[in-house]
């Protein structure tokens, strides 16, 4: 079997906002994903800032930290073999408008409001998955096994 994978997601402030939230884990769960931890939370502009770090200087970045902290989101973390692509892929494309033209099933063309309010954030590549899970979910990095009673039960 494909070795599993996790990816870091989160479900935005508009579908918080518009009660969708327990239906698109519903979603994520009926196409075979795992989520492994969950938490409900509101970002302060400090954490949303640091988050989209990589967008810092943008046009849009105002406006994205504006949104990401107008409310609660929920921040998720998946598993499935091939998750970052599986989730990437499930949400479709970052603009609504082109979502809901190009693939009108995906979730930012169902759940999202427009090119900024999009529903869902997802991990890009193996790298952003893993500092994401770290920045919501420390504990789940896991750590090198140091206590070799501990390290002789894997
Ligand atoms: P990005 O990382 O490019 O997209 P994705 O969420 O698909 O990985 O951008 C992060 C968020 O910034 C995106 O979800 C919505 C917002 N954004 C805009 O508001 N305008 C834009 O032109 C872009 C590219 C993104
Ligand atoms: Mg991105």
């Amino acid at each position: 079997m494909a070795e599993l994978e996790k990816t870091f997601a989160i479900i935005k402030p508009d579908a918080v906002r518009a009660g969708k939230a327990e239906e698109i884990m519903q979603l994520i769960e009926l196409n075979g994903f795992t989520i492994i931890a969950k938490q409900k939370l509101q970002l302060t502009k400090m954490r949303a800032e640091e988050f989209y770090g990589e967008h810092k200087g943008k046009d849009f970045f105002p406006r994205l930290v504006a949104y990401m902290t107008s409310g609660p989101v929920w921040a998720l973390v998946l598993a499935k073999p091939d998750a970052i692509k599986g989730w990437r892929a499930l949400m479709g494309p970052t603009n609504v408008l082109k979502a809901r033209e190009e693939q009108p099933k995906c979730l930012r063309a169902l759940y999202g409001t427009d090119n900024t309010q999009n529903a869902t954030h997802g991990s890009d590549a193996p790298g952003s998955a893993a500092r994401e899970i770290k920045f919501f979910f420390p504990h789940l990095v896991p750590e090198p096994v140091t206590d070799p009673a501990v390290a002789s039960q894997f």
